[in-house]
């Protein structure tokens, strides 16, 4: 039942706040702001890295996993699409352990990768949202994304829930770890219950603006995605949304790769979207997208209000989020993202929740 939305993806994007809300309330204990102690399942304080394998947005999430786990609880992570993953003979050891991060639970490489780690004697772990499926059922400890059913080809709040899980693992690796105090603990886990709240403002307040900008977006055949940090997974999912929905070619890299190829494509024929909360790679983008503007090239920069603030560019359009707290800043940003892919596939008149050639679930090779 799409209740009054035309699409399951619409429909799946604005149950984010809420199915988040229920995600996170099976890992953080609102009465002391802490991560509960029962959702381990992982030994994160002996371990020496952590392999991370998965296919399409899920592995996505996992990218923006990798920044995480790095950096609030210095675990090493090797992550890499299930398809390469499975075949890459990783040479792996016993105090490693992998993450399978599956919306499905059924995909075929994303089994064969756990299959292989579990074969290596690793120790698995699975962020899942079918908790009945495959993966779920081989995993030693399993991460329920508590997402719902996600009708929609193309996966929204699965995303949005995975990266949930994901912070609230990696500040339980950090606080395993020694990586971050009890007091780090209280203010990164009162960010993550307030997002809810700011998402849900989020999308009333980015709805027009979207939705405006994707019917200039739809006259478009090229677009190009940048961001740094945790901002260029984001890229790579925005990118990837559009084109599986709307077939507008998108491509999502690295802002600071672009001097390193991709400026030789810039013109005023593809429109460059640039994500950058104003974080401390934030100076950085902004001389990217100088860069994209003295070539011709159309900006849609997405921001926080410091971010907006703080650049004096041009732009064909600017999307403005609230200031936000970097652990949340993935899954705010994430909503413009979804939505500009959305509205855009509305204006082209695609099929937005079967797109062509595309399945739900890959269980084949
Ligand atoms: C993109 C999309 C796919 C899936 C991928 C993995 O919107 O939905 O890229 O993310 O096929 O599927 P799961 O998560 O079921 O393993």
């Amino acid at each position: 039942d799409k209740g009054n939305h035309r699409h399951f993806m619409e429909k799946e994007i604005y149950e984010q706040p809420e199915v988040i809300s229920h995600a996170l309330s099976h890992y953080v204990d609102l009465a002391s702001y802490s991560i509960r102690p029962d959702i381990a399942g992982i030994d994160f304080e002996h371990l020496k890295g952590l392999a991370i394998s998965a296919c399409g947005t899920a592995y996505l999430s996992g990218l923006v996993g990798k920044y995480w786990f790095e950096r609030y609880a210095r675990l090493p992570v090797e992550i890499d699409v299930a398809s390469e993953f499975r075949y890459r003979e990783l040479p792996l050891s016993k105090d490693q352990a992998a993450l399978f991060i599956s919306q499905s639970g059924e995909t075929a490489d994303t089994l064969a990768s756990l299959r292989y780690c579990k074969d290596e004697g690793l120790s698995i772990g699975a962020v899942v949202n079918v908790s009945e499926s495959t993966i779920a059922r081989e995993a030693d400890a399993v991460f329920p994304i508590l997402a719902g059913p996600e009708i929609g080809v193309a996966s929204t709040k699965a995303f949005t829930c995975q990266l949930a899980v994901l912070a609230s693992l990696s500040i339980a690796a950090g606080r395993a770890r020694g990586r971050i105090t009890a007091e780090e603990e209280r203010e990164m886990v009162r960010h993550l219950s307030e997002m809810p709240r700011i998402m849900s403002r989020v999308l009333n307040s980015i709805h027009d603006p979207i939705e405006q900008l994707s019917r200039e977006l739809s006259k478009f055949r090229h677009v190009l995605y940048l961001g740094r940090g945790t901002s260029y997974p984001l890229a790579l999912e925005g990118a990837l949304k559009l084109k599986e929905i709307s077939y507008i070619h998108a491509e999502g890299y690295a802002a600071g790769e672009l001097k390193h190829g991709p400026i030789a494509l810039i013109d005023e024929t593809m429109p460059v979207i640039v994500i950058a909360p104003h974080d401390r790679f934030f100076e950085k983008t902004v001389s990217n997208m100088q860069e994209v503007a003295a070539r011709g090239g159309k900006i849609i920069f997405i921001t926080d209000e410091k971010g907006a603030a703080a650049s004096k560019l041009e732009t064909m359009a600017t999307i403005v989020l609230p200031d936000v707290a970097e652990i949340i800043a993935p899954m705010v940003f994430s909503l413009p993202i979804q939505l500009l892919a959305y509205h855009t596939a509305v204006f082209m008149g695609t099929d937005v929740d079967q797109p062509r050639n595309l399945a739900k679930s890959v269980t084949v090779e």
